[in-house]
């Protein structure tokens, strides 16, 4: 399935931290996501983790000698430097960054950092101590001078048994980040409010009312919205993903919760994009203890309606300044025209219609294949994709409804 990162060169900078060992998976992850990746290692790289590994890995000549001829007889920091889209430096040594820091040029990774013209990104790895000693600091702040994007290391335990900042930071961070550095920053300066996932509606202390959203649409279109450049709040319901990094997450349970946390922060948001499936009843009654089977007859729950979040934004639109309203549709039939009618129902500036009959679209994959409805009913079918990159269409209809206001 398709990735914005495909076909993509990315020049990955491996140097002398242990955590080299964590990036080699990094690489794995980068060629599933159709990217290609070039390694160059330091020596002080190469001596925790073999150029053998990353050439298999990464498919391609591993790189550590600056004088290598290798490369078709050209002379290698120049043909790299030029055929990079992102220097990722990753881990990124102390020494690494107080050579880049200087504009040293006697190893093969810091001439291609002189060299090229293409984003560079650190990923600083080392002792807590040495993380925050002045000179790594100076050095990070020298760089990010430089226009180099920094992602902070992680905070918690070390190899070395030290605890602090300093810990390669999770792969789902840097590779928000690489996204951000490729994605059309068209949503600079916009706010942002996303409903994602399921609600639970509880029935006794166990036993909840709920469906099979997972979460993965809604915070793919808060992550997408956040690599656009906007400030985004991800309002989610109750998930086993990771909140996008760079994203305002706020939890909640239930319909009215997600209600009330909504309403409440709608006015002066530019976009809302209401991708959770918001349970539409509720039990009439919660039982404070669990209904046991002998008491509980099997008789009929009465159910009560909950509000409806997406219907009260639209009442409320007009007034002030209120946000452009995307609403997403669940049909299993008559996909447009249900779209359609609560298109216009709820006073919707895009309707996101997805059939959730398709094995391969809706609750729970990867993957979705929808339909985009406006309220001059211009229809746009989108093909099977990947919620990423069905988010990030989805962001491009938007970001053209935004520039037309
Ligand atoms: O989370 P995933 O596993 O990735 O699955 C994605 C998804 C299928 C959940 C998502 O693509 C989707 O379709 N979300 C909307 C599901 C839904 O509730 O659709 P609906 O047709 O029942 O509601 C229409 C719109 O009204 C939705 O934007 C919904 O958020 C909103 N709504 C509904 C009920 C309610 N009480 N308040 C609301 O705001």
């Amino acid at each position: 399935m398709s990735s914005p990162l495909a076909a993509k060169r990315i020049v990955l900078g491996v140097t002398g931290s242990i955590a080299a060992y964590k990036v080699a998976d990094w690489v794995r992850s980068l060629k599933r996501d159709g990217a290609t990746v070039t390694v160059i290692m330091s020596k002080g790289g190469a001596r925790f983790v073999t150029p053998l590994t990353f050439a298999a890995l990464s498919g391609n000549h591993v790189h550590d000698d600056m004088f290598s001829m290798s490369m078709a007889e050209q002379i290698p920091h120049i043909e790299l430097a030029k055929q990079c889209d992102l220097l990722l430096v990753a881990p990124a040594s102390a020494d690494a960054i107080a050579r880049l820091a200087q504009g040293l040029a006697d190893d093969l990774l810091s001439t291609v950092a002189l060299a090229t013209e293409a984003p560079i990104m650190l990923c600083p790895a080392m002792n807590s101590k040495m993380f925050m000693h002045p000179a790594t600091q100076t050095n990070l702040a020298r760089l990010a001078e430089f226009g180099y994007r920094i992602i902070k290391p992680d905070v918690g335990a070390m190899a070395c048994g030290d605890d602090g900042p300093g810990r390669l930071p999770e792969w789902h961070v840097a590779r928000h980040a690489i996204l951000s550095i490729f994605a059309r920053q068209d949503l600079t300066g916009r706010s942002v409010l996303v409903t994602a996932g399921p609600t639970w509606e509880p029935l006794d202390p166990v036993r909840f009312l709920s469906n099979r959203s997972s979460g993965k649409m809604g915070y793919a279109v808060a992550a997408a919205a956040s690599q656009r450049g906007a400030s985004v709040t991800l309002i989610s319901g109750p998930t086993t993903l990771h909140a996008p990094p760079g994203v305002n997450t706020i939890q909640i349970t239930t319909a009215q919760e997600m209600y009330d946390e909504t309403i409440s922060r709608a006015e002066g948001i530019d976009v809302v994009v209401k991708a959770a499936a918001v349970s539409d009843f509720r039990p009439d009654t919660q039982a404070d203890q669990k209904l046991k089977k002998a008491t509980a007859k099997a008789g009929t729950l009465t159910l009560h309606a909950n509000p409806d979040i997406l219907q009260t934004l639209g009442q409320r639109k007009g007034k002030c300044h209120y946000p452009l309203l995307v609403g997403f549709a669940a049909e299993s039939e008559d996909h447009l025209n249900e779209g359609r009618r609560k298109l216009r129902e709820k006073n919707l500036d895009l309707m996101v219609v997805n059939d959730i009959t398709g094995v391969d679209c809706g609750f729970g994959v990867d993957t979705n294949r929808v339909t985009l409805l406006d309220y001059n009913d211009a229809t746009e079918e989108l093909p099977l994709l990947s919620k990423e990159e069905t988010a990030h269409r989805i962001w491009d209809r938007v970001a053209r409804l935004l520039d037309s206001q």
